[in-house]
């Protein structure tokens, strides 16, 4: 037994470190940092026009607000103490609005709206009211749309989540992070758990039921322990789906993160049991784990998707909207249409000034070419349910599986290690290779430059 168990250590700290790898998240591919200003508005106003009228659309709008820094964010958001800066926001996104609708070929349904920041709870209720009015009043918002929103639940109040739930909104994300005094000290995040717990009241007493909890992992100061009881907690609030990501530390990119102490970060060994652990304890509890960082209920959206293979993969994460079409509003949001991904300007003023000049703010994007579409494909279908049939997928979409195959060598040290199993054309990343699936979806990512800084560890 002893034997086992320190044999099992060694394999564990040796496998965390051997793919303690920095690949990105795949919410996109091309990913993002491949987007350039070769894509500008003149296109995307070809590619609006060119949609079809019978498809749905998905709409996602950006909130770039928050009232402190928490230092481990990697969003793109902006620190406001005044409402007016929101204001003045407001007023430009209700014109780019306008802007896009008249871009379109005919009014179109919505499907899904999505609200993301940032903090989309910076807005005030008098704002939610205009801005669903003027959604509804350009598109086909159908009676069963999916209106979602990310919700700092210290923000909130019982009389906001009532305002929530009278402009249709129906699905919320709350900011957990984690419920540890130590751990939000060291990330400047002070949220007791009954702060947590009496939103979770409210939003429920309002009738809004599909509540999901992000936690994460990897934070200062987490240990197992800490993880696995911050998982009791959240169970205990009783949440459709927990999403749990593990900590993308690149203070390169966000320098507000060299606030936190690295020497108090855990390392790669310990990041991979707080993950492995944590999951565990989450499948114990009722949860099915959907791809790389969502857990779901059985009976959640999410859970049946995966079973009927149905799951997507878009820059919100894992979602269960088919729409082919995602149109992004406001500074730095991302767009993905049939032809290709758009981003808007993230600099504020950069927003503006396009929009008061009567111009789509599109910054930069991406033309998918038929090498794009095939390799998107693999690697959602890998991000998503873990598994390809390099032949499936090019006999449905056109493609050679004998070329795409050629980048399956990168992937024998997983197989040996009992992470991946390839047979043939069919690759299947086993349980024990679930954090590692990024790593598997890099080997088909044709843009990718192994080793690069920017993104952040695999697990
Ligand atoms: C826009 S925030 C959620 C809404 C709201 N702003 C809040 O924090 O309550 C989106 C989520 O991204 C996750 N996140 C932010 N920065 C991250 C990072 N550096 N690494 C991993 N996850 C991160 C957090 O779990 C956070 O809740
Ligand atoms: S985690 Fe959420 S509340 Fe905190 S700074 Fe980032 S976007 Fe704002």
């Amino acid at each position: 037994m002893k034997g086992g168990g320190s044999r099992t250590r060694i394999t564990t700290l040796h496998i965390a470190e051997k793919y303690d790898l920095r690949v990105p998240r795949y919410t996109s591919y091309p990913t993002a940092p491949h987007f350039s200003a070769a894509v500008g508005e003149e296109q995307y106003r070809g590619w609006l026009a060119a949609l079809d009228p019978a498809e749905p659309i998905s709409l996602y709008t950006h909130i770039p607000f928050c009232d402190s820094m928490c230092w481990f964010c990697g969003c793109y958001t902006k620190i406001v103490g005044r409402y007016e800066p929101i204001h003045a926001y407001l007023v430009t996104l209700h014109e780019e609005i306008r802007l896009l609708a008249a871009a379109l070929p005919a009014r179109l349904e919505a499907r899904h709206m999505h609200w993301g920041g940032g903090s989309p709870t910076m807005l005030r209720p008098d704002d939610w009211l205009a801005l669903i009015d003027l959604l509804r009043a350009h598109f086909d918002v159908t009676a069963d749309a999916e209106i979602a929103v990310e919700l700092d639940p210290r923000d909130t109040t019982e009389a906001y989540v009532a305002a929530l739930a009278r402009v249709g909104v129906n699905r919320v994300s709350i900011g957990v992070q984690d419920f540890d005094p130590e751990v939000q000290a060291a990330i400047n995040r002070d949220q007791p758990f009954a702060v947590v717990e009496r939103v979770c009241g409210w939003l429920r007493a309002h009738g809004i039921q599909r509540i999901n909890l992000d936690l994460m992992y990897g934070l200062p100061h987490q240990t197992v322990e800490r993880v696995l009881s911050m998982v009791d907690l959240a169970v205990s609030l009783d949440p459709s789906r927990i999403a749990l990501f593990g900590y993308a530390h690149v203070p390169w990119m966000k320098s507000h993160q060299k606030l936190i102490d690295e020497a108090t970060l855990p390392g790669a060994a310990e990041r991979w049991r707080q993950l492995t652990e944590a999951t565990r304890r989450l499948g114990e509890l009722g949860f099915h784990a959907v791809g790389l960082d969502h857990f779901a209920r059985p009976d959640d959206g999410l859970s049946t998707a995966l079973t009927s293979g149905r799951l997507r993969r878009n820059f919100q994460g894992y979602t269960t909207d088919e729409a082919t079409t995602l149109l992004g509003l406001g500074a730095s949001a991302i767009g993905s249409l049939p032809q290709g991904y758009v981003q808007n300007a993230a600099p504020l003023h950069d927003y503006s000034r396009a929009i008061e000049s009567g111009r789509l703010p599109t910054a930069r994007g991406i033309a998918l070419n038929a090498d794009d579409r095939l390799r998107r494909r693999v690697i959602e279908e890998l991000m998503c349910g873990l598994a390809v049939d390099l032949d499936a997928v090019c006999a449905d979409v056109g493609g050679d599986a004998e070329a795409l195959a050629a980048g399956l060598g990168r992937l024998t040290p997983l197989v040996e290690d009992g992470l991946t199993h390839i047979d043939g054309h069919r690759i299947l990343v086993t349980d024990a290779g679930r954090p590692f699936v990024r790593i598997v979806a890099a080997a088909f990512d044709a843009y990718l430059d192994v080793g690069e800084k920017r993104h952040s560890r695999a697990v």
